[in-house]
Parts: C-alpha cells; sequence; structure tokens
C-alpha cells in the first residue's frame, strides 16, 4: 500500500502533498500527483495566496487557486486551504497601502469573506492565519498587527466561521514543532482566538527541517500533546528536511530516519490528523532557490525516483 493508504489504515485523515499551478504541465509530474494511494491530500503551494487571490482591492481571481480544488475533487482529494492572513506574498495594495485600524480591519475582513465563500464546501480546512509569530515567541511585527494589535488573530478565525462555519479553522506555523517560546506561543494564540469566542479547530505544525537536525519523535510527540490538551487538533502542514548538497548515501539515510522520526510523532497521536509534504520530488521543492547549497529535501528526487525518505516514511505510517 502507498502513503495515504496506510495513513487511512493507521486512523488518519490523510497523506498529501503541496503543489503548484506551474507543476501541472508536466504530465510526469501530474501522474504520481493524481497516485491516491500515495496522496489522499493536496494544497496549493501559491495560488490561493493573498496576491493570487485578490491582487487589486475587492477584485477577486480565482483561477489558479480554481484549478487546483478542481483537480482535489476530480481525484477525490481533500484540500487543505492555504492562506488567509500572512504577512508575505500580500500584494502592494496591502503591503504598502496607507491603513487605519479601521480601513485594514475591513480590508482584511473582505478579504477573507470572499476567499472562503469562494471556496464554501471544498477546503477540509484552511490555514486562516499563517506564521504570526517571530521566533522568540514574541507577535511577528507584520502590517496587520500593526494597524490592528493581536486582536487580528481572532477576528481573523471569526471572520472565516462566519463565512464557512464547517470547514476547519487552523493557526499555522514552523519552528512550533517541538517545545519551547514559540510553540508556547502558538499554545497562547489558541487561547486567544477562544477568549474571544471565536473557533479555532486545529494548529499546522509546518515542519521545515534539516537533516540530522529534525526534533525528535518523542519532543514532536510531547508537543503535539500540549496542543491537544487546549482541544483542537493538529497537523504536519509542509513537512520536508533539506540537507547540505550534494546528497550522499549517509545524508539519503539520515533523511529516511528523520522522515520516520517526524512521521511516527504524527501517527502516534491520535490529535494529528494528516501529514501533508511541501511537494514531493525536488525537482519542485522550493528549497535551493531560498537556501543557497541546500536542497534534496522531498522523499522523491528530481527525477521523480522515490528515495529511502519514502520508506522512512511509509514504515512510520505501518505500510509496507
Ligand atoms: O509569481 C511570480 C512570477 O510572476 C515571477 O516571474 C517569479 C520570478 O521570481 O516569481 C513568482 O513568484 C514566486 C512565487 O513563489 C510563485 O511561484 C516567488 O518569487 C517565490 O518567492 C514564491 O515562493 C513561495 C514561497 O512560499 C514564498 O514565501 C514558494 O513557492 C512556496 O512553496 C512557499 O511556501 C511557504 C508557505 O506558503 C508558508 N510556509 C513556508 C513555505 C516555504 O517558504
Amino acid at each position: 500500500a502507498g502513503l495515504d493508504t496506510s495513513a487511512v489504515a493507521l486512523g488518519k485523515l490523510y497523506f498529501g502533498t503541496a503543489t503548484d499551478n506551474p507543476e501541472l504541465t508536466d504530465t510526469a509530474y501530474v501522474t504520481q500527483l493524481n497516485n491516491t494511494d500515495d496522496f489522499g491530500q493536496i494544497t496549493p503551494g501559491n495560488s490561493q495566496k493573498w496576491d493570487a487571490t485578490e491582487p487589486s482591492q475587492n477584485t477577486f481571481t480565482f483561477t489558479n487557486g480554481d484549478v487546483i480544488a478542481d483537480l482535489a475533487e476530480a481525484n477525490g482529494q481533500k484540500l487543505r486551504c492555504h492562506n488567509l492572513v500572512w504577512y508575505n506574498q500580500l500584494p502592494s495594495w496591502v503591503s504598502s497601502g496607507t491603513w487605519t485600524n479601521a480601513t485594514l480591519l475591513a480590508a482584511m475582513k473582505n478579504h477573507i469573506t470572499n476567499v472562503v465563500t469562494h471556496y464554501k464546501g471544498q477546503c477540509y480546512a484552511w490555514d486562516v492565519v499563517n506564521e504570526g509569530l517571530a521566533d522568540d515567541g514574541t507577535y511577528r511585527d507584520n502590517i496587520f498587527y500593526q494597524y490592528i494589535g493581536e486582536a487580528y488573530i481572532p477576528i481573523a478565525f471569526a471572520t472565516a466561521a462566519a463565512a464557512d462555519p464547517d470547514v476547519k479553522l487552523y493557526y499555522n506555523d514552523y519552528n512550533i514543532e517541538y517545545a519551547g517560546a514559540k510553540s508556547t506561543a502558538a499554545q497562547n494564540i489558541v487561547k486567544l482566538i477562544k477568549s474571544y469566542g471565536a473557533k479555532i479547530d486545529g494548529v499546522g505544525l509546518q515542519g521545515h527541517f534539516i537533516v540530522g537536525s529534525t526534533p525528535s519523535q518523542s519532543s514532536q510527540a510531547s508537543n503535539m500533546a500540549a496542543f491537544a490538551a487546549l482541544g483542537v487538533e493538529v497537523a504536519i502542514t509542509e513537512l520536508d528536511i533539506r540537507m547540505t548538497l550534494p546528497s550522499t548515501d549517509a545524508l539519503l539515510a539520515q533523511q529516511k530516519t528523520d522522515y520516520a522520526g517526524t512521521v511516527a510523532a504524527c501517527a502516534q497521536t491520535s490529535a494529528c490528523v494528516g501529514v501533508t509534504i511541501w511537494d514531493w520530488t525536488d525537482k519542485y521543492s522550493w528549497v535551493p532557490s531560498t537556501f543557497s547549497g541546500q536542497g534534496a529535501a522531498c522523499p522523491w528526487d528530481e527525477n521523480l525516483v522515490k528515495k529511502p525518505a519514502y520508506t522512512g516514511i511509509l514504515t512510520a505510517l505501518g505500510g509496507t
């Protein structure tokens, strides 16, 4: 059995992958993306972000996001929708606009309401607020925080819930996969949202890790338990494990161990509903363009051939 089939047999909702519109012209790539034995879920890597969906104020374009939503529907794959409020990939009318508390709040609510309404019924979950924290656990000083304060977070969740009461609403971030100031701050965000009387269903643990310094299975599992104790589910939402190039047999073996430990942490935690890798092949990974000299972060290589990491994941999911 493949990755999704094994995950579901274990009681998870899905195993999935990110994808992106430009890759969909690659027929060999699409053949594996459509393989529902491995992928029961997909996430659009870029095409639902603010710059893609509302490039100028109150003008919405869903063409590229719809391509991926329609592909998921045609394949019977769940869709994780990504994302509504993030400091990055904002159109310049937001990031360089002239704002007051009231006007930015109105623009944020209008964005959320329109995008969530458009995709109503199509998403398993929305990443409502993405990366709202700095690594020291303070709020990230983004434009929403500057004009609205921490209240932008619960208001974003309440606005999303009003537009689609059925979709799961997630806070999503990195470096919250293990105990520490940032994970504690993310737990405080869950409490903050609830203190406003708003709904949060889940926390996304991105999982952009490094071969050989990936947090241990036990530290990831105990961190998941800390979120679950607050009454939310968790998911690993953007898993990839990069290395300094060139890739060697030893690095690939360590990468297999690191993938297996991370996926096993989700497997052993009932509140962890699924795992998403941040694209499945090194051919389309975001890593090399961001971290010079690093890459080979995905379970399939740039020739779409499975690496040892694939077997590590499968074994962690109880599959053979
Ligand atoms: O769309 C433009 C295109 O018009 C232009 O010609 C081209 C030239 O550079 O750039 C295109 O934009 C790129 C965009 O992806 C769409 O392809 C950006 O340069 C590039 O920076 C952007 O990268 C994305 C990155 O988020 C931006 O922060 C990655 O593909 C995407 O995988 C990555 O995903 C994020 C998650 O959303 C949040 N968590 C971290 C994760 C990895 O950074």
